[in-house]
């Protein structure tokens, strides 16, 4: 069984000392899991303070977004090369993006390259909206997502990524139906098929397909007894650090069998 990944996403909450605080008390809960990848992608702001703070032997950092530009006249904005000393990962179109900042397809591709080109590992989020779900366009909407964010990758690049199944319909935020784990586990095995076509067998065993979408401490199981399911992305969750730890614990418990 490959080892789970359980990753927080903290999107637009906690100031500094409340980001310091959150981790401080995941770090007293959270044992060092060796079958267990955890990592917290905090707000940008707090990257660096967290570098500092965090036990790195428990947790690894990702960030929830950055600039495809490597730098220049770009106000505002942070690049991936700025990141590569504070984050492990990037979480790359992620639906809040691609919905209120109109990330297209085109975006999302060249922030996995900038992603790669820095040395960074993307979290790639894919997921169709409810409408496309009942109009039966999930596949071809996934595909679409795929295929375009991989393209002009490497098969040992995209066999270090990581692709995060999200259905909007799913995330807490647009409306948070609960997926069923039967139904979860039919999209991350077209996901895999997706990625063996594109990149052959081996890139698509090795490649990290994980869920999210109102994943916390009562359901984590669930999805993680999928067979195709490699860890989950959580959100609201992941605010609350005993449910957060709860998740981590199931992970590992899991690890066990
Ligand atoms: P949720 O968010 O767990 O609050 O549904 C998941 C996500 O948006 O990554």
């Amino acid at each position: 069984m490959s080892k789970k990944i359980v990753i927080a996403n903290w999107k637009m909450h906690l100031n500094a000392s409340q980001a310091s605080l959150l981790l401080h008390r995941l770090q007293e809960r959270i044992r060092i899991h060796r079958e267990v990848e955890v990592v917290i992608a905090p707000s940008m702001l707090v990257l660096q303070p967290l570098s500092v703070q965090i036990d790195r032997r428990k947790f690894r950092l990702a960030a929830q977004n950055a600039y495809h530009q490597d730098k220049g006249a770009f106000t505002g904005e942070v690049s991936f090369t700025m990141l590569q000393d504070l984050a492990h990962y990037v979480i790359i179109g992620h639906s809040e993006r691609r919905i209120y900042f109109n990330e297209n397809l085109d975006i999302v591709s060249k922030k996995v390259s900038a992603c790669v080109r820095n040395g960074i590992t993307p979290i790639l989020c894919v997921g169709e909206t409810k409408q496309e779900r009942k109009l039966g366009e999930a596949k071809r909407v996934i595909h679409d997502q795929i295929y375009t964010a991989l393209s002009g990758l490497t098969t040992s690049e995209v066999s270090n990524m990581i692709i995060a199944y999200e259905p909007v319909w799913a995330i807490s935020t647009f409306g948070g139906e609960v997926a069923t784990p039967a139904q979860v586990g039919r999209v991350l095995e077209f996901i895999r098929m997706q990625v063996e076509e594109l990149y052959g067998k081996q890139a698509a065993k090795k490649i990290r397909i994980i869920y999210g979408g109102s994943v916390d401490d009562k359901t984590v199981g669930g999805f993680l007894q999928i067979e195709q399911c490699d860890g989950v992305l959580v959100g609201n969750a992941s605010l609350n650090y005993i449910k957060f730890a709860g998740i981590v614990d199931e992970a590992y418990r899991q690890s066990l069998v």
